[in-house]
């Protein structure tokens, strides 16, 4: 285990099964469609997504959207900003988000309104984590992975300052590794 982590909230087995449930109900979802795009969320949802694409047999294109919002060794959100958009003509395609966690909202909002701006017919979301906050009603969001507590995570796509991206399993990291990087 890396020297880094403080504690492991979700293992690998546990992200492996949620993903085959999570990648069922998609496909099942958009049946009638016949087709699907994929747009993952990069940089974190990148891993997710790759992992939940090999599961769902169904015709796919597949776009990719950049999004900041907590820049370098941010651990709250500085309110998204788009700053790539690859995703093709999205004209009459029914669409699911991909990213790593759902906290503020603010980065799925940002990306729904950008899909639907761009032609999308359907736009649907999917995340691997859900923050729940005490008081505060989480944004709807179609596929939820696991809820988890107010806690900074990495792991699986997510980062503290662009590092831990590449752990295999969803883990807080020791106060020692935040110091460090400061
Ligand atoms: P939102 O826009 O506030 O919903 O935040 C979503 C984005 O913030 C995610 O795509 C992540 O990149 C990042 N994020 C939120 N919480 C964490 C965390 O605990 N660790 C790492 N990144 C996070
Ligand atoms: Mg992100």
């Amino acid at each position: 285990m890396h020297a880094d982590i403080e504690r492991e909230l979700i293992s690998q087995t546990q992200i492996a099964e949620r993903i085959e449930t999570l990648a069922a109900e998609i496909v099942r979802d958009h049946a009638a469609a016949g087709e699907i795009s994929m747009v993952p969320v990069l940089t974190g949802g990148m891993i997710f997504c790759s992992d939940l694409i090999r599961k769902m047999p169904i015709a796919m294109k597949i776009g990719m959207l950049a999004v900041s919002s907590y820049p370098g060794r941010a651990v709250h959100s500085h309110g998204a900003v788009l700053t790539d958009a690859r995703v093709g003509d999205l004209n009459g395609r029914h669409v699911v988000i991909v990213d790593d966690i759902l906290d503020t909202g603010g980065t799925l909002k940002l990306v729904q309104s950008e899909l639907l701006e761009r032609g999308a017919a359907a736009v649907r979301s999917c995340v691997l984590l859900r923050k729940l906050r005490a008081g505060v009603s989480p944004m709807p969001c179609d596929y939820v992975g696991f809820d988890i507590p107010d806690e900074f995570v990495v792991g699986y796509g997510l980062d503290y300052d662009d590092y831990y991206r590449n752990l295999p399993s969803i883990c807080t990291l020791k106060p020692a590794a935040f110091a460090r990087r400061a």
